[in-house]
C-alpha cells in the first residue's frame, strides 16, 4: 500500500521537522523563492511559492511521484490501454483534442477518424443553428436552445459557455436543463417558442432517469404545441453513446452526434456533449478550447516531473491531504465567468477520487480525494473566507485569474486582482498578536497555502489549458493514491432506492 512505500515514509518523517515552518519568513528570507516555486508555461503561470514547503519536501514529494510510477500510468492513459478496470475501458478525453494524423487504437481501431467525423458533424450542424439555416418545423430559424443533462452531461459545457460569454452570439440563447425538480424545466420553458426551440438531449447512457423525465416533458410540450410527430426531427438531437435508446426515444440516429465509451462523463465536455459550446460560442471557439487542451496534454506528456504542471499541483494536494490531514480543498477564480468552475471541478475531483477502496479492491489506510468547493471572488470573500483565515482548519486554495479583462470598463478588474493577491498573502502571512493591538480576536494565524494561477486571457485556448490542467492534476492523484479515477459506483446505490421508494410509491 502507498503507506508502505519507503517514498511515503520519507515524507511522513520529514513532516514532524515542519512543524514550525514559517512560509512567510522563507519568502522573506528567500528574495529567490518565488522564482524557483513558480513555473510559466507560454503565459500561463503558477506560483506555488506560498505552500508548507521546502526544497527537500520538493524533493520528496517528486520522490513519491517517482515510486508510483506516474509516467507510466500517463503513457498507458494516452495509449489506449484499459486502465479503467473496473469498467474495462479505456481513458480517451485526451484523443478528442489530439491532432487527426496520430493514431489513438483502442480494441485494434484507430478512433481517430470516428473523432474527426463527429467533430465534422458538430461544425456543420452549429454552423447551421448559428447562420439560421436549420429551420424549426415550421420554417423558422432557431431562437433557443435547450441542453437536457445532468452531471457531466451539464456541467461541462454549462461552465464553458459561461466561461465563454464574450464570445456567446446574442441572437440564439442557450440554456440548461439539469434537475429533476419541476422548477427547472418549466422555468426553462416559460418564455420559449417552440417553433424556434431546440432541445439538445445529452446523456452518455441515454438511461439517466433525471434526464430522460426531463426530455420527455420537453417532447410533451413540444407536440402539444406542433401537433405533429415529424417536429420532433427538427428540434430535437441527441448526444449519446446509446444508438438503440436514442432511437427508442423517437430521435432520428441521423441527429445523433456521437461518442464512445471510453469517454468519461465529467470528461465529455471535449466529445460530442460539447454541441452547446459549438453553438454558443462558435465551432472555431471550440476547437480553440480542444487545442487549449491538447497544449496541456503536451506539457503533462513531456515535461519532466519536477516541471510539470498537473504533478506538481497534484503533489502539493497529497502533501496535504496525506500528511497535513486538511480535509477540504478550495478553488477560488476571481473571474465571474468562471463563476461554475467550482461545481465543475467539484464532480470531476469528488466523483474521480471520492474513493476508499485501491485497484486491488482493498480498503484504503490512507486518506484520497478531499472535499472540493469554492466560488468566484471577490464575492467568496463576504461569505466564507473567514473561515480560510481564522477557522480550526488547514484549507489549501487554489486562486485563478485572468491578467487581461475582455471589459475595459471603469477599475473593477484592477481592484479584482489587488484582491486576490491581498488575500493569498493574508492567508500565508497572517497577523501577530502585537500587529493586532493586543486583541486576540483580530489575530491570523497565517501559515495558510495557496497556489495562484494566472492565464493571459480568459479565451477558448487558456480556458482549454487549465481544464486540462485540473483533470491531470485529478489522474495523477488518482495513481498516486492507488484507485479507480474512472469508475463512479458510488452513486448507484441512491439511484437504486430512488426507484424502489417511486415504485411503492405508485
Ligand atoms: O450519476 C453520475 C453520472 O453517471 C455521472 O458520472 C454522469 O456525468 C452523469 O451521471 C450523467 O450521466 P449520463 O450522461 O449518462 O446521463
Amino acid at each position: 500500500m502507498l503507506n508502505d512505500l519507503a517514498a511515503f515514509k520519507a515524507l511522513q518523517t520529514h513532516r514532524a521537522e515542519c512543524e514550525n515552518l514559517s512560509v512567510h519568513d522563507l519568502l522573506v528570507q528567500n528574495p529567490q523563492r518565488l522564482q524557483t516555486y513558480s513555473l510559466e508555461i507560454e503565459g500561463l503561470s503558477v506560483d506555488f511559492s506560498k505552500h508548507l514547503i521546502t526544497d527537500q519536501t520538493f524533493r520528496l514529494l517528486m520522490d513519491l511521484a517517482k515510486a508510483c510510477n506516474i509516467e507510466d500510468w500517463r503513457n498507458r492513459m494516452f495509449a489506449g490501454e484499459k486502465i479503467n478496470h473496473t469498467e474495462n475501458r479505456a481513458v480517451l478525453h485526451t484523443a478528442l483534442r489530439a491532432p487527426a494524423s496520430r493514431p489513438v487504437m483502442v480494441d485494434g481501431e484507430d478512433v481517430m477518424p470516428f473523432i474527426y467525423q463527429t467533430l465534422e458533424q458538430m461544425k456543420s450542424f452549429s454552423e447551421k443553428i448559428r447562420s439560421g439555416a436549420w429551420k424549426g418545423y415550421t420554417g423558422k430559424s432557431i431562437k433557443t436552445v435547450i441542453n437536457i443533462g445532468i452531471g457531466g452531461s451539464d456541467l461541462g459545457p454549462r461552465m464553458v459557455c459561461e466561461a465563454l460569454w464574450p464570445y456567446c452570439s446574442r441572437d440564439i440563447e442557450v440554456k440548461f436543463v439539469a434537475n429533476i425538480d419541476p422548477a427547472d424545466i418549466s422555468q426553462a420553458l416559460q418564455d420559449c417558442n417552440p417553433e424556434t426551440t431546440l432541445f439538445i438531449i445529452a446523456s452518455k447512457t441515454f438511461t439517466t432517469q433525471e434526464t430522460m423525465e426531463n426530455a420527455q416533458t420537453a417532447k410533451r410540450w413540444l407536440l402539444a404545441h406542433l401537433k405533429d410527430e415529424r417536429a420532433i426531427a427538427r428540434h430535437f438531437v441527441a448526444l449519446s453513446t446509446n444508438t438503440q435508446a436514442v432511437a427508442a426515444f423517437g430521435i432520428d440516429p441521423a441527429h445523433m452526434f456521437p461518442f464512445r465509451d471510453w469517454v468519461g462523463g465529467r470528461f465529455s465536455l471535449w466529445s460530442s456533449i460539447g454541441l452547446s459550446i459549438c453553438i454558443a460560442a462558435g465551432f472555431s471557439r471550440f476547437r480553440a478550447l480542444l487545442d487549449g487542451a491538447h497544449a496541456m496534454d503536451n506539457h503533462f506528456c513531456s515535461a519532466p516531473l519536477s516541471a510539470n504542471l498537473p504533478v506538481i499541483l497534484a503533489m502539493l494536494g497529497v502533501w496535504y491531504r496525506n500528511f497535513w490531514e486538511a480535509q477540504t480543498y478550495a478553488v477560488l477564480p476571481y473571474s465571474q465567468n468562471l463563476a461554475l468552475f467550482p461545481a465543475w471541478l467539484q464532480q470531476l475531483d469528488m466523483e474521480s477520487n471520492g474513493k476508499g477502496m485501491d485497484r486491488e479492491g482493498r480498503q484504503v489506510s490512507y486518506n484520497t480525494g478531499p472535499v472540493v468547493f469554492g466560488s468566484s471572488g471577490t464575492n467568496g470573500q463576504h461569505a466564507f473566507y473567514q473561515l480560510l483565515h481564522q477557522g480550526t482548519t488547514l484549507v489549501p486554495c487554489d486562486f485563478i485569474a485572468a491578467l487581461e479583462s475582455h471589459y475595459s470598463i471603469g477599475e473593477q478588474h484592477k481592484i479584482l486582482l489587488a484582491n486576490m493577491k491581498a488575500q493569498s498573502q493574508a492567508l500565508i502571512q497572517g497577523r501577530a498578536l502585537k500587529e493586532a493591538d493586543g486583541n486576540p480576536h483580530r489575530v491570523f494565524p497565517g501559515n495558510r497555502p495557496s497556489t495562484t494561477i494566472l492565464l493571459p486571457k480568459l479565451d477558448p485556448f487558456h480556458l482549454g489549458r487549465l481544464l486540462a490542467l485540473y483533470e491531470h492534476k485529478i489522474f495523477v492523484q488518482g495513481i498516486i493514491w492507488n484507485i479507480n479515477s474512472f469508475d463512479q459506483f458510488g452513486v448507484e446505490l441512491g439511484k437504486e432506492l430512488a426507484i424502489k421508494i417511486l415504485a411503492s410509491e405508485e
